[in-house]
């Protein structure tokens, strides 16, 4: 009989459901739970999709994209006018940064994630990075405190990354209000959907109303589509139209067909935020009973003090064949996890039991 090759399970369909990181069960295979991805992804109707699209990969995807702005309108309640869509909402970050953050200041938490600081340090801007809470969450006020006239943009990342705290909801929607008078908010929401519900909310309807505001969506990771680059910002139309105009990349078809797909996946996305909430859980109860210090996170992630250097952690996640998030100054006795799949999670219990025996 003749020998079946990857390639041709891949051909034959028979891999298109296997996730990412399932096959665990080799030795050497390894745990990657570093860059907040979701092993489950793309879902069943992604995947379709992408079948279905593979012969418009010859053309540009205008209507795609037409058609996924339509979708997106609908599922947020706003016209076509307040949405503009990026190759991933790091593309949307960097033009955020290129508008509002080369003739200012820029105000961000600290830490938080990096890519619109990174980016807009390169372009020249002063960084002015607010220390989290004792509760590792944005401290609204100590932030207020450095914005003037000199500041271009403020970044909110709600939950933030890497704590996975979130913001009361009233007080970020006032923090907006005040300071879109004279800046742009710039809230990132890439988690926003993985919260426990009545924690904090969404500004996207305000961001749709007042000029100044822009709120960031990713379908990196509950729709588990990372690899396809598809992201989306909200604002007003006026905001929006100065995003756009300084897009770089047209995004892919083959994205923006599984992403109108995936938003009617609600089996698939329910059932990958069940898994996500249920493991992030089990595993901040088990640090806490171990005597380690979680964070409150609400995102595929765990962000975890263990008393230990990062790299010292890292080691020992390594030996585990557990790969984990970078160190995040100044928070170097933290490390950041992603969730991943149950047999996953069931190694990284293990590993954070025998981290807890070897300290
Ligand atoms: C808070 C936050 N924003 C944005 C991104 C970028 O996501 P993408 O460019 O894949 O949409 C990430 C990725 O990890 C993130 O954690």
């Amino acid at each position: 009989m003749p020998s079946i090759n990857r390639r041709t399970l891949l051909a034959l369909g028979l891999l298109a459901a296997t996730p990412v990181t399932a096959r665990l069960d080799e030795p050497t295979s390894w745990a990657e739970l570093s860059a907040n991805e979701n092993p489950w992804g793309p879902g069943p109707l992604a995947r379709e999709a992408i079948r279905a699209t593979i012969a418009e990969g010859g053309r540009y995807g205008m209507g795609a994209l037409r058609a996924l702005t339509q979708s997106l309108a609908t599922d947020e309640q706003v016209e076509a006018k307040h949405l503009a869509i990026g190759s991933g909402s790091g593309e949307l970050l960097h033009m955020a940064a290129l508008r509002w953050a080369r003739t200012g200041r820029v105000v961000c938490a600290s830490p938080t994630y990096n890519q619109l600081i990174a980016y807009a340090r390169k372009l020249g801007a002063t960084i002015d990075a607010v220390p989290l809470n004792r509760e590792l969450a944005h401290d609204l006020p100590a932030m207020a405190t450095k914005i003037d006239s000199s500041v271009g943009l403020v970044y909110i990342c709600n939950p933030n990354n890497p704590t996975g705290t979130v913001v009361n909801a009233k007080a970020l929607a006032d923090f907006c209000r005040t300071h879109a008078k004279s800046s742009c908010v710039v809230v990132d929401e890439a988690y926003i959907d993985l919260i426990e519900p009545g924690t904090t909310e969404s500004m996207s309807a305000l961001a749709a109303t007042t000029p100044n505001i822009v709120v960031l969506r990713t379908f990196s990771k509950t729709h588990g589509l990372a690899g396809l680059r598809v992201g989306y910002a909200i604002g007003h139309p006026e905001t929006i139209n100065e995003l756009k105009s300084l897009q770089m990349a047209f995004p892919n078809t083959l994205g923006l067909e599984a992403a109108r797909a995936s938003l009617q996946d609600e089996v698939f996305l329910s059932d990958c935020r069940r898994k996500i909430q249920s493991a992030r859980q089990q595993l901040q109860s088990h640090c806490q009973t171990l005597g380690f210090d979680p964070s409150d996170s609400h995102g595929n992630f765990i962000f975890v003090r263990t008393g230990l250097t990062h790299s010292q952690v890292a080691s020992h996640m390594a030996e585990h064949r557990i790969r984990v998030g970078r160190p995040f100054a100044p928070r170097e006795d933290y490390c950041r996890i992603s969730v991943g799949t149950e047999t996953e999670t069931t190694r990284l219990l293990h590993a954070f039991t025998d981290l807890k025996q070897k300290s």
